[in-house]
């Protein structure tokens, strides 16, 4: 039976929190499955609430009928997965509290400690001080810190300094789940597994790139939070940045942490300042209306529960990027993120140049360009867009624009597409940190985006309306048609 070489104690903090009960228990569920879990690793759940391991069982049991699905539950798994969990519930934010966890948890030379901090990051320097205390920071010890790691440079920057009083750089796993996403990966194979891309990946060939994440849903019950972080912070600072960085980064010298978060951080570090000269131009707020995601009717961002009138806190972005490196010169990053939009759709164009000279002018006044599409959700896979000749004997040659289809359905059929927390997860048991964000890549990507926010504030630059269930305000059109380009949503 194949299992991972690292039998740990895996501490998950925050146990009955949505994060834990939607996708940490069910990946857990799924590394079983799998027999990716060592034979003697545990699960410790950790929560403020007293329960017995018998009851704190039972939840993890409904909550993987609820998201993994009753049908798809195998007996023989889930009493594998049962027999590792146990439960301690103390007051978290009381670090002399930890002494409970302590009793369960015993590390030894041939069990490291993994700890998942699925709690609001306020909690996050208590935790570590109760570890500490409790001398579960061991030199083995690995610690996993889920987002928002800040809200801004200064607040990441005091997290980082917190958590780094007790845990090394090289035992902290900062989690962003686009990381562990199939498709995402798959852009390492592509640019690096592939020398047909190779030499074409540069402004020597490339006109363009467009990112988009477009989601249906809206703030889904989290009006709170999300009204504070607006979806610059909340997904731009983040998943987009990240997915920018490995479309961009050079050639890491080897698949490690090290190497891969080297040139991330060097992408990160050459974004162009967006200031209050090119804020106007460069960038477009949006907040949704009231409109329909396909027949249903939803509110708009002011009318959803818990929504205070007045918030200016924007819902969807767009920004046209720059990278100031040799590589990227005069290629225009656009990105795109949005609540309530269109369409549930992630994924990278890219866009190459056109070509120099057309010799088939007289059936075509202008080839449309190669295009690349990355479809990172839904329908995962690769998309080629060429010209081809259309068969048949007529004259003049007829030309089409055709697409070469990698779906990942059926190009690997039968093979389920495993959840980016399930990888994640693996990762830090295993102890590979190169799915992880580096310290310094947290703070370049704040430092830009805190730009941004500055910039807007000195112009007054206010949200524009759009409807819920269209894709986003018409000054993000704008933004991209006056550089004589459009969105592709050509879907
Ligand atoms: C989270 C954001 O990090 O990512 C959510 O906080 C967002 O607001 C989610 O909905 C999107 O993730 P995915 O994997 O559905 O694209």
């Amino acid at each position: 039976m194949a299992s991972t070489t690292t039998c740990c104690d895996f501490i998950l903090f925050g146990t009955l929190g949505d994060l834990a009960r939607r996708k940490l228990l069910p990946a857990l569920y799924q590394l079983e499955k799998a027999n990716l879990l060592h034979a003697n690793t545990r699960i410790i759940g950790v929560a403020r609430d007293t329960l017995d391991n018998e009851a704190f069982t039972n939840k993890v049991h409904a909550s993987l009928i609820e998201f993994v699905g009753k049908d798809k539950l195998d007996t023989s798994v889930w009493n594998r997965l049962a027999k590792r969990l146990h439960y301690c519930g103390f007051d978290l934010a009381k670090a002399s509290a930890y002494s409970v966890l302590a009793e369960t948890v015993k590390p030894t030379d041939k069990r490291a400690v993994v700890s998942y901090l699925a709690t609001p990051p306020q909690l996050f320097s208590t935790i570590c001080k109760g570890l500490s205390e409790q001398q579960l920071a061991t030199a083995q010890a690995r610690i996993v810190l889920e987002k928002p790691l800040g809200h801004d440079l200064e607040s990441s920057r005091q997290i980082n300094q917190e958590v780094g009083k007790y845990f090394q750089e090289s035992q902290i796993y900062r989690i962003d789940h686009y990381l562990g996403k199939e498709t995402v990966l798959n852009l390492l194979a592509l640019r690096f597994a592939n020398p047909i891309f190779a030499d074409q990946w540069s402004h020597n060939a490339i006109d363009h790139i467009q990112i988009t994440a477009a989601e249906q849903v809206g703030v889904e019950g989290r009006w709170g939070y999300y009204d504070d972080a607006g979806q610059l912070r909340d997904m731009v600072q983040n998943h987009l940045l990240q997915v920018l960085a490995l479309i961009a980064m050079e050639p890491p010298t080897r698949l490690d942490a090290e190497s891969v978060r080297e040139e991330k951080v060097k992408v990160l570090r050459s974004l162009r300042p967006i200031t209050q000269q090119n804020v106007r131009d460069d960038t477009v707020r949006g907040q949704y209306s009231a409109g329909f995601i396909g027949d249903k009717k939803v509110p708009g961002y002011l009318e959803e529960e818990g929504a205070n009138e007045v918030s200016k806190t924007e819902t969807f972005v767009a920004v046209k990027a720059h990278i100031d490196n040799w590589r990227w010169a005069q290629v225009p990053f656009y990105l795109r993120t949005g609540k309530r939009m269109a369409q549930k759709r992630t994924e990278i164009v890219i866009s190459f140049k056109p070509q120099p000279h057309n010799i088939f002018h007289e059936t075509m006044n202008q080839l449309p360009p190669n295009r690349l599409v990355i479809r990172l959700q839904p329908d995962e896979g690769v998309e080629i867009q060429m010209m081809n000749k259309v068969p048949g004997l007529g004259k003049q040659m007829q030309l089409k624009p055709t697409t070469l289809d990698l779906s990942f359905d059926q190009t690997f059929e039968n093979q389920r597409i495993s959840d980016a927390y399930e990888r994640l997860l693996l990762e830090a048991i295993e102890g590979n940190q190169y799915l992880f964000v580096a310290r310094e890549e947290v703070e370049h990507a704040w430092k830009w985006i805190d730009g941004i926010r500055d910039a807007w504030q000195r112009t007054g630059e206010e949200p524009k309306g759009y409807q819920s269930g269209s894709w986003g305000p018409a000054a993000s059109v704008t933004l991209i048609a006056h550089d004589g380009r459009e969105w592709d949503d050509d879907f």
